[in-house]
């Protein structure tokens, strides 16, 4: 009896001995999808740098990502090297040539339903392919055929169909056969555990491996995706592709108590309007208030609910309208935004116009945060708008082309996809960009990396980053724990604040509401996907990937 109490004992003790701890993190990846988070990690694990990673990841989501992964859409790129250096790339779609102001409308000047988010013509200029070759152009330092190339195998190997991924593929079917005429890839019917092969999309990755630039913009490439933009109603041409190029700009920095944040500029409005929400709420104590309290969310709101009013009168690309983003910023200003705030009730959207100064988008966007070992930082949010963009496929290389024209405002005063109504500033024009939520961002505490965060979700998305920073930095959270905290949503118009569905409590939706909220919680939809990475004080890297889809890290 004593002889195997001490063997127990011993096995006890071997075990404890053994009990493996994970190595810390050096690098990660997180994206929406495991396959991309792991193309990107190996990049890094054989060396690569997270710009490297930012280019492997993105063909991979191209891949495995259809709704919103893409090498025919846009976005925006926000990095900070490991010395401290910061800078933003804007690869934004653009209208084309032959896009009027007026191409929504009928003759009564009212927005034709539909003309500008399904079919050909709402799609925009494809900025991604230029996007991702310019930031290896600049920073990349491995070859970029072997960036490309795990997508290509992805493509061609196919990759594993998710519960999730088949119930959206079955519920657009309807829509994508209508659109293409006839059944394409996604159309087929699905079922979780399916392969996807996709040699249309693997052939197109190879001509840009081999040609670069003019491998998408100048090939057989271009030609299959003007041919079919135009068999669907689009005025895309091969002069539009010819003539993109994306550009670099500075990114919209600002300071929140000993934070300093780093984001996308106009034409995206995620920088200045996360800008403007956490300067509202600086000189208010929202720790002690605590996190997500009727308190808290109350103040949340009210500065989402003036910023967004902002948003739609003063932004659009800069390069066509002048945004008085330095007035915008100003602290002045958005202390006298918040002169009519009330802690006891809501302000009624109609009473808060835009700001007084001398002079509106999809759910199916994603992000990814890069993290490499030398302490390089990648935020890269990038989209095709709505979900599978304007549903056109291009058969000949395996992808749905974008619905951006969508983000610009079609008609003054009248709401988008989103809800979100836009004004003059953001009308269309040849060439110009169409304003945009996304918000990319990197924040930095004493000077040393502390936050890579962005998410999808359309209008949400600026509320979703500004939760999130805040529930690590106010509310402590680990950053697992902030990024599946619940979200709420306010964007001036209509004049609801909108709960994730079931993670609100009634004391607090009724605490809301006695404010004067008109509290829309039985929003069928999740607020955002956010993937971020933190890095604590003393240097240790956690991760979070939103459980909302099939997000996930991959970390060495
Ligand atoms: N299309 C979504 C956005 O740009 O914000």
């Amino acid at each position: 009896m004593k002889k195997s109490i001490i063997s127990l004992l011993c096995l006890a003790l071997f075990a404890c001995s053994t009990k493996t701890t994970s190595p810390p993190i050096k690098g990660a990846v997180v994206s929406a999808r495991i396959e991309a988070s792991e193309a990107g990690r190996d990049i890094l694990k054989k060396g690569g740098n997270a710009y490297d990673a930012m280019v492997a990841t993105s063909f991979a989501l191209t891949v495995v990502y259809p709704v919103a992964g893409n090498i025919t859409g846009g976005g925006f790129f926000v990095y900070r090297s490991a010395e401290g250096e910061t800078g933003s790339l804007d690869y934004r779609e653009m209208a084309p040539l032959k896009a009027t102001k007026d191409l929504y409308l009928d003759d009564d000047g009212n927005v034709i339903p539909g003309k500008s988010t399904i079919g050909g013509l709402a799609v925009g200029i494809p900025g991604a392919v230029a996007g991702i070759l310019e930031v290896h152009r600049k920073l990349g330092s491995l070859p970029l055929a072997d960036l490309i190339q795990p997508a290509i195998d992805l493509a061609e190997k196919g990759y594993i169909v998710s519960e999730k991924q088949a119930k959206s593929y079955n519920r657009y079917s309807k829509q994508f056969t209508g659109v293409n005429g006839k059944v394409t890839l996604y159309a087929k019917g699905y079922k979780a555990g399916d392969r996807v092969k996709n040699i249309p999309l693997a052939n197109a990755l190879k001509e840009i491996a081999a040609k670069g630039n003019a491998g998408f913009y100048e090939s057989w490439v271009a030609e299959a995706m003007v041919n079919k933009t135009r068999a669907t109603g689009g005025i895309l041409s091969l002069e539009d592709l010819k003539a993109y190029l994306p550009k670099w700009r500075d990114p919209l920095t600002f300071s929140y108590k000993d934070l300093n944040l780093i984001s996308m500029a106009p034409p995206s409005s995620g920088g200045i309007c996360l800008g403007q929400m956490m300067k509202m709420i600086e000189p208010y104590d929202i720790k002690s208030m605590g996190h997500n309290s009727v308190e808290s969310m109350h103040l949340m709101v009210e500065a989402e609910r003036r910023s967004y009013a902002d948003r739609s009168h003063f932004l659009g690309d800069p390069d066509f309208v002048a945004v008085p983003q330095d007035h915008l910023m100003d602290e002045n200003y958005l202390l006298s935004r918040m002169e009519n705030y009330s802690k006891e009730a809501a302000t009624a959207s109609a009473d808060v116009s835009h700001g007084d100064i001398i002079v509106v988008e999809s759910d199916e966007t994603t992000h990814f945060s890069i993290l490499d070992a030398k302490g390089n930082a990648v935020a890269v949010t990038t989209t095709l708008n709505g979900a599978y963009g304007s549903k056109v496929f291009v058969e000949e290389i395996g992808v749905f082309m974008n619905n951006e024209m969508d983000d610009f405002s079609s008609k003054p005063g009248e709401p988008n996809m989103f809800g979100l109504t836009g004004s003059e500033a953001n009308s269309i024009a040849p060439k110009k960009r169409m304003l945009s939520s996304m918000t990319p961002t990197i924040v930095e505490k004493d000077n040393k990396l502390y936050l890579i965060v962005g998410t999808p979700g359309g209008s949400t998305i600026i509320t979703s980053v500004f939760q999130t920073i805040l529930n690590v930095y106010e509310h402590g959270m680990e950053m697992q724990a902030a990024v599946n905290a619940p979200r709420f949503h306010h964007q001036w118009l209509p004049d609801n604040l909108v709960l994730e569905p079931e993670k609100f409590d009634a004391k607090t939706i009724e605490g809301l509401q006695k404010k004067g909220h008109s509290v829309e919680a039985k929003y069928s939809k999740i607020i955002g996907k956010v993937d971020a990475i933190h890095i604590s004080e003393s240097g240790t890297i956690s991760v979070g990937a939103d459980p909302r889809g099939d997000d996930a890290a991959a970390t060495h």
